[in-house]
This record gives C-alpha cells, sequence and structure tokens, in this order.
C-alpha cells in the first residue's frame, strides 16, 4: 500500500488558512442572543497538518523574502553565503516558533550541502514527485501528506516539490558567473546542484510534526 498520498489541493487550502481568520474568534458585533442559539464550536482543523502547512509557508516566504534582500545588498556571490548560513537559521527560527521539524533536500544526487540529500522516505517521496513531473505535472504542485507507517514520535509528515525559477539559475544553472561559481567551489567542493532548468523539480522542502508538540508561546 502506498501510504504517499498527493494533494494538489492542499497548498491553496494553506493559502486560504494563511488569510483566515483565527476561527472561534467571536464577531465583535455579534448578537447576544447568539449565545442561546450557538452552533456547535467546528471541530479544529486537522492540527497537525495546519501546522504544518503554517510552518512550511512561513519558512518559504521567508527564505524567498531574505534571498532577496541578501542578493541586493551583498550581490549574488555575497548571498551564497547567506544561503549557507542565514537558510539553517530560518528553519532553526520556524521549527521553534510552530513545534515542527523541517528542511529542504534535493532531488537524489543533485544536493549542494551534503546535510540536504534526501533521508529514506523523502526519496521515496521525491520518486513520486519526479515521476509526476516527468508526466507533465508542475513541481510545486507536487504535495504529499503522510499519516500511516510513521516512527515512534512523529504523527505527520508534509512534503512539498520546488520548482527551479529563473532567478535560482545563477547559483543553481548551467552558466553560472565565475565569482559565484568560486564561491560555491570553495564551499562546496562536491557540489551536485547545478545544471538545472528552468521548471525542473529542485527538490522538497518537507515538515515533521511530532506527536507530542510543546505548547506554543
Ligand atoms: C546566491 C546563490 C543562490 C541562489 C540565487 C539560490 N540558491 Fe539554492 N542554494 C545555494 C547554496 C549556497 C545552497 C547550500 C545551502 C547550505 O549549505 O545549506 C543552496 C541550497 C539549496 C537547496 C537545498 C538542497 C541542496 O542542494 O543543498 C535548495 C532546495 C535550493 N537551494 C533551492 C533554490 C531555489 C528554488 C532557488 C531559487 C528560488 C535558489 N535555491 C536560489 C545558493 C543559491
Amino acid at each position: 500500500m502506498n501510504p504517499v498520498r498527493r494533494l494538489p489541493q492542499l497548498l491553496a487550502m494553506a493559502l486560504l488558512a494563511g488569510c483566515a481568520a483565527p476561527s472561534g474568534e467571536a464577531a465583535p458585533d455579534a448578537p447576544q442572543a447568539a449565545a442561546v442559539v450557538e452552533a456547535p464550536v467546528p471541530a479544529p482543523p486537522a492540527d497537525g497538518q495546519a501546522r504544518a502547512q503554517v510552518a512550511m509557508k512561513e519558512f518559504g516566504d521567508t527564505l524567498r523574502t531574505e534571498l532577496r534582500a541578501a542578493m541586493s545588498r551583498d550581490g549574488a556571490p555575497g548571498a551564497v553565503g547567506f544561503c549557507r548560513v542565514q537558510a539553517p537559521l530560518i528553519a532553526e527560527q520556524v521549527m521553534a516558533r510552530h513545534g515542527v521539524r523541517l528542511g529542504r533536500v534535493a532531488v537524489p544526487g543533485r544536493n549542494r550541502n551534503p546535510a540536504n540529500a534526501p533521508s529514506g522516505w523523502q526519496g521515496e517521496v521525491l520518486a513520486g514527485f519526479q515521476q509526476a513531473v516527468a508526466d507533465g505535472g508542475a513541481p510545486e504542485a507536487q504535495v504529499a501528506v503522510i499519516r500511516d507507517g510513521l516512527p515512534e514520535g512523529v504523527s505527520l509528515r508534509l512534503a512539498r516539490g520546488i520548482r527551479v525559477e529563473a532567478a535560482c539559475l545563477m547559483c543553481h544553472g548551467d552558466n553560472i558567473a565565475p565569482p559565484i561559481a568560486e564561491r560555491l567551489a570553495a564551499l562546496y567542493p562536491e557540489d551536485g546542484a547545478t545544471g538545472f532548468l528552468e521548471g525542473d523539480l529542485r527538490g522538497l522542502v518537507w515538515v515533521e510534526v511530532p506527536t507530542a508538540t510543546e505548547p506554543l508561546p
């Protein structure tokens, strides 16, 4: 049985959820009589999944904004250092805020940092994503939610495909300017993350929700 269920709509749902007002908060002008005929409070969305979606979106948005800022501040060669130092720090912050674990991994054999090679389950999910993209699917539309067969202490795993965009090519494409190439070669002698084309599947961003999460601040 394949425990991976792909839910392309999930992303749209995550975006909507991000914009929705906090549930359970009464509108300020709600009539008093509402207390008498109060509808049952709807069950919260499958908590773990909502938490994972919010954390994933925050990680992606923050990385994107900060990378853009680093590029205009330090230029692309300087931004190589940003990716090396800040990306893991941003992951740490988002993990602490949402009580989840998360990160980015590359498609097999195409990682830059050896720490970003896919683990077993991530490799399986990536194989499915690669097939779907080969069949014409969009990388960023590939989503997997895994609830079954998880190891002790993990209640849910969420993964989404990462698309190579034009802006990524200066550091991940096949025609990298010498100052950037030199930085990359010095920092990542085994770099496998070049030669991508726009629209390729770059890897996935993953979130793991623990069974018992710390209360959020
Ligand atoms: C300024 C150069 C630069 C740009 C632009 C850039 N990256 Fe990277 N990227 C890096 C570096 C350096 C790393 C290694 C980070 C580390 O050591 O953790 C990396 C790592 C990654 C990883 C983690 C997997 C791995 O191979 O280590 C992914 C996924 C990734 N980049 C995707 C993207 C995408 C998508 C874009 C465009 C939206 C992009 N990058 C733009 C430099 C860049």
